[in-house]
């Protein structure tokens, strides 16, 4: 039996707003100060300062039991928190900065960036999910590689002040976390029993490296709105910054639990890609954003994507016949084309089960 649990269909925006309770459930803040030592490790030191082996299995050791427990998380939430990890906070407080000094600017001046329906990159405002519930929130899409669109838009959006203050903060933070997502991507491939650089290929220069921000007003009617509808995310890996005001919550076990904002955090989930790409180990899980009446909130979501032409499948190695294939392999445009961009987003009308 094939696993549909990431479909998202319609009926289940209207499934209840209600957060379960369940302290017992949390999404794992996994600790990766381990790798920043192990990075330590790894450069060449002076003969007479050479660490003790000792310290040296102790760390592998912390090392594996990381793997085990990101791929524990992976499996079970398809979600977990990292700490630790090397991304500069004062990086992070400048491209929230810039996020805000974007969102603010007057609707018409936003507006020159408009995405329009069905297009990749650009602004846009709320929209209606149904006759009953509005998207109470405003995004903006950006893409860094292969070319960037972030200069062009900034320009646009900055004429008047300083487009070069919001490209480069952009751009360095996308760098940054670009990076820390290339090394999650090697620890989650080795939480699969594989060489941590299988799945590398899909590191090359022509991949789509894009990020969006995300901002929900304080709403006067939370219960008639949704921030961001249940959905799957479809690239391979997400990495999302969320600020100290909560919103996001995982579907597990049919119940929404919200995921702890973090600042010193990041939410990693795992994509549709990734799900086809673990044969279905790792789990591609619906999440959404709600909205409250008292406070603003901002997130800011980073996307590891392979290059467009791409072929995405499971290795033979995660193939058994305990464990058949489950997906068909398919490129990474044909996934957009034609399961993300319409509007009505279904696995159903882009069939990937072989
Ligand atoms: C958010 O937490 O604001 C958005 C999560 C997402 O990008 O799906
Ligand atoms: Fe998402």
């Amino acid at each position: 039996e094939v696993d549909k649990s990431h479909r998202c269909t319609m009926s289940e925006l209207d499934s209840t707003w209600e957060v379960s309770e369940h302290p017992e459930l949390e999404v794992p803040v996994l600790d990766l100060a381990v790798l920043l030592e192990n990075s330590e490790l790894e450069k060449p030191r002076p003969e007479d300062n050479d660490q003790p082996a000792g310290d040296m299995i102790l760390q592998q050791r912390r090392r594996q039991e990381l793997v085990k427990a990101m791929a524990k998380a992976c499996q079970r939430w398809g979600f977990f928190q990292v700490l630790n990890h090397g991304v500069d906070q004062a990086l992070i407080q400048r491209c929230e900065a810039e996020a805000h000094r974007m969102f603010q600017l007057p609707l018409d001046v936003k507006e020159r960036v408009h995405r329009p329906p069905g297009a990749s990159f650009g602004y846009g405002a709320n929209t209606w999910v149904n006759q009953k519930v509005m998207h109470w929130a405003e995004s903006f899409h950006m893409q860094l590689h292969p070319t960037s669109n972030i200069h062009d838009m900034a320009a646009k959006l900055f004429a008047e002040s300083d487009p070069n203050q919001f490209s480069s903060a952009v751009e360095e933070y996308m760098a940054a976390v670009d990076g820390l997502a290339r090394r999650l991507l090697e620890l989650l491939t080795e939480g699969l029993g594989l060489e941590p650089g299988h799945f590398n290929q899909y590191l090359e220069k022509e991949r789509m490296i894009s990020m969006r921000f995300n901002f929900y007003p304080p709403c006067p009617e939370p219960s008639l709105a949704i921030g961001l509808r249940a959905h799957t995310d479809p690239h391979l890996l997400t990495i999302l910054h969320q600020d100290s005001v909560a919103g996001l919550q995982v579907q597990i076990d049919g119940k929404w639990i919200p995921v702890k904002p973090r600042p010193d955090c990041f939410v990693v989930n795992i994509g549709d890609l990734f799900q086809v790409l673990s044969n279905t180990m790792y789990k591609s899980v619906l999440h959404r954003a709600v909205v409250n009446s008292s406070s603003q909130r901002l997130s800011l979501a980073c996307f590891l994507n392979p290059p467009l032409n791409a072929t995405v499948a499971a290795p033979p190695e995660l193939i058994t016949p305990e464990w058949p294939q489950i997906y068909r392999p398919f490129t990474w445009l044909e996934y957009l084309k034609n399961a993300y961009f319409p509007t009505e987003r279904t696995w159903e009308n882009f069939i990937v089960y072989l």
